[in-house]
């Protein structure tokens, strides 16, 4: 898909969690993402792009929604900015999450800290074509949950795990997971890189969102890739062909 670099007007800056910010943008990229696709933000001062997902998309107010935690300098920045200001924004860019509106079933969503927010435009899409949605969500402490409201106006109650059990289910989200005795066999998932080697191994189908240091975001530096897990010399660039991949393609390093 044609990429655009479009100045967009944020509309909304808040804090939503520990650290944690909610960003609307008006622009008319929000009538072109899929779920799971993300964007490249050009920040006042900074040389390099920073890639954040598109969490929720609202195609007839022009309107998309990003969730992002405060790292260092670059979303320190963003956390500064004010309603009115404009913000220059590329994409749509990578490969998001497939969703089959053939054959829907049972589907679990998994998300963990600051990737939560990224899952709830798939879970409102898997709704839309017919899938049972199941979301759980795992999170350090209370003051870092996020997001429930999110898909609760989707008709779905999360599941919620902090690991200090200060909210929620005491333990991580895989335990939530064997507590729930779930039966999903296809999994939607986006956190860190060790809860999605927790996933892989415990679910043999679905999907997994990557998140790894990029620069260019658009295919064309190799900044980004990953080995593919069973081809020896093959690559993947997540910023390409992810940052979504089928579960056991790809080695997460
Ligand atoms: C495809 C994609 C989608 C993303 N979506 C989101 C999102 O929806 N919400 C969100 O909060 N974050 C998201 N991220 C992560 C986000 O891009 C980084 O947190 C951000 O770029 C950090 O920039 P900074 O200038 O604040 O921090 P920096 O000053 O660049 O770094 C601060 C610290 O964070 C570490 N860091 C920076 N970038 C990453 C990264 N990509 N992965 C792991 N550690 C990193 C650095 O090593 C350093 O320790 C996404 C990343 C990718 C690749
Ligand atoms: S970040 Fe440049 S190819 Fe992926």
């Amino acid at each position: 898909m044609k990429l655009t670099d479009e100045t967009g007007i944020i509309k909304e800056n808040i804090l939503v969690a520990a650290d944690t910010y909610r960003m609307v943008i008006k622009g008319d990229l929000s009538r072109r993402f899929g779920p799971g696709q993300f964007v490249n933000l050009l920040i006042d001062g900074l040389t390099l792009r920073r890639p954040i997902s598109i969490s929720r998309y609202e195609p007839e107010e022009g309107l998309y929604v990003l969730y992002y935690k405060v790292l260092g300098e670059g979303t320190a920045r963003m956390a500064a900015m004010k309603p009115g200001e404009s913000i220059q924004v590329l994409g749509p860019l990578g490969t998001g999450f497939p969703i089959d509106p053939a054959h829907p079933e049972p589907v679990l969503v998994i998300g963990g800290g600051a990737g939560a927010g990224p899952l709830i435009q798939t879970a409102r899409e898997l709704r839309k074509w017919g899938y049972p949605v199941s979301v759980v969500l795992g999170f350090p402490t209370k003051d870092d949950v996020y997001a429930v409201e999110e898909f609760r106006a989707l008709g779905i109650e999360p599941g919620i795990s902090t690991d200090d059990g200060s909210f929620g289910y005491h333990g991580n989200v895989l335990e939530l997971i064997e507590s729930r005795k779930e039966t999903a066999r296809l999994v939607y998932a986006c956190g860190p890189k060790r809860m999605l080697r927790a996933v892989e191994e415990r679910f043999e189908r679905g999907y997994i969102s990557l998140d790894v240091r990029m620069a260019c975001g658009m295919g064309a530096c190799m900044a980004c890739v990953c080995r593919d897990r069973k081809e020896p010399g093959a690559y993947h660039r997540v910023c390409k062909e992810g940052p979504v991949f089928p579960i056991g393609r790809v080695v997460m390093e």
